[in-house]
């Protein structure tokens, strides 16, 4: 066949698939229905929250248990054998501004091994920063410019190919450090992946071994960012009191979910994470727990599919998972264009999660409206803007973290 022949086709299939998601997708507010959200602050015995200490003893450990039987499932708990190599570093990264440190973590377990390459940031002359755990889409190399960056095992993608979503020398400059790894060192972002992620180390070498509860990829890429913190907290420049997760779209999902069980995350940071994400499920908006279902159903337990035709069912919605982080930072943003991610949804959820942060004394959101485009409401311990522009990170969104972190960080 032809070459243009070809491309005419490959650009045809891509925009049917658009239209096909955009066509059983609902874009208007009029025909969302009515719903009734799990509420965070009642136990399951029916017990009303009003102190932070029942929230903590009884109520979040619920919570907590909830997403992890019915959406993201659970992570192994075998110990496995890790080791660190540092594999390059130089103190002139940044045009000087910044200490470059490549890591290679290798884990162990079930006579197996697996790799995971960590590139850091760090800003020089700092004696403690607080330091952004993110993981990236394409691999390290693409993150940035610097010829120095060591490409990562499984990226098909060219040097540089999405610096626009990684403002280091921002962040860095702001006194940040920053380290990124290539989320498919961990699991593979398709079907049947199982095999070549990080579940064999624990025993897990198939689907036949998935249990209703197992987690799969968000669990696993969650994990991840851990154990790049578990890394962090060895250097002496780190500051553990401010540490950050952070991720885009599914890997704003998983830094929810990881900030929700890590609790040595200072502050969790979701951008356009969307269905499954911050945004409500329960509301027929853009994507929907169906439809995730049917695309990514390597992306959550078992027992999530369960819910794709009756979400009414589910014993949570996303608005829990956001209260999981309180009382530490929690910021979630959307961009206008972004409508697959339900902008409106993300902010309802985080403006019903803020309720529980009033058991530990701090404003909520509750009564504040929408906030226009390109401005940013912060208040208690909670933020959120939404952005001009697409699904996508940008200079703008960074420039809001730094600047909340900045503010609230004590
Ligand atoms: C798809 C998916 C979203 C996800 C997004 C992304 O659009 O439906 O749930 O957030 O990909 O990760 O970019």
């Amino acid at each position: 066949m032809k070459k243009k022949h070809t491309i005419l086709i490959i650009a045809g299939l891509f925009l049917t698939s658009l239209m096909a998601q955009a066509q059983d997708a609902n874009y208007d507010e009029s025909l969302v229905d009515s719903y009734i959200l799990p509420d965070a602050m009642t136990a399951l015995n029916g017990q009303l929250i009003t102190k932070k200490k029942q929230w903590e003893k009884t109520r979040r450990p619920q919570i907590l248990k909830l997403f992890q039987d019915n959406e993201y499932g659970t992570m192994p708990d075998a110990k496995i054998k890790t080791d660190y190599r540092i594999l390059e570093e130089s103190g002139e990264a940044l045009g000087g501004k910044a200490i470059r440190r490549q890591v290679e973590i290798t884990f162990r377990g079930n006579n197996q091994s697996r790799k995971m390459l960590v590139l850091i940031y760090m800003p020089k002359g700092i004696k403690k920063c607080p330091v952004f755990v993110s993981p990236n889409f394409q691999g390290n190399a693409t993150t940035s410019d610097d010829p120095a960056v060591i490409e990562s095992q499984y990226s098909t993608y060219g040097r540089g190919h999405q610096t626009s979503r990684w403002s280091f020398d921002r962040i860095v400059s702001s006194g940040y450090a920053i380290a990124t790894f290539h989320y498919y060192d961990i699991y593979f972002d398709q079907n049947d992946k199982i095999s070549e992620s990080i579940y064999p180390l624990f025993g897990i070498n198939s689907s036949t071994d998935l249990l209703y509860n197992t987690g799969k990829a968000i669990a696993a890429w969650a994990w991840g960012c851990s154990r790049v913190l578990d890394y962090l907290l060895t250097l002496k420049n780190i500051d553990r009191k401010r540490t950050i997760v952070m991720g885009h779209s599914r890997l704003g999902k998983t830094a929810l979910w990881c900030g929700a069980q890590d609790r040595r995350f200072a502050m969790v940071i979701s951008n356009d994470s969307g269905c499954s994400g911050a945004a409500l499920s329960r509301r027929n908006y853009g994507e929907t727990v169906s439809r995730i279902n049917k695309s990514f159903p390597w992306w959550f337990c078992n027992r999530y599919q369960s819910y794709s035709q009756d979400v009414a069912s589910l014993p949570i919605d996303q608005h829990e998972l956001l209260a999981l982080i309180a009382p530490r930072l929690l910021y979630v943003a959307s961009a206008k264009e972004d409508l697959w991610a339900d902008p409106l949804g993300e902010f309802l959820s985080l403006q019903e999660a803020s309720k529980v942060y009033a058991l530990y004394g701090y404003d909520t959101l509750e009564g504040c409206s929408f906030p226009a485009t390109d401005e940013h409401l912060w208040k208690g311990r909670c933020g959120y803007h939404i952005r001009t522009g697409q699904h996508d990170v940008t200079d703008f969104d960074w420039q809001q973290y730094i600047g909340f972190a900045d503010k609230y960080f004590d």
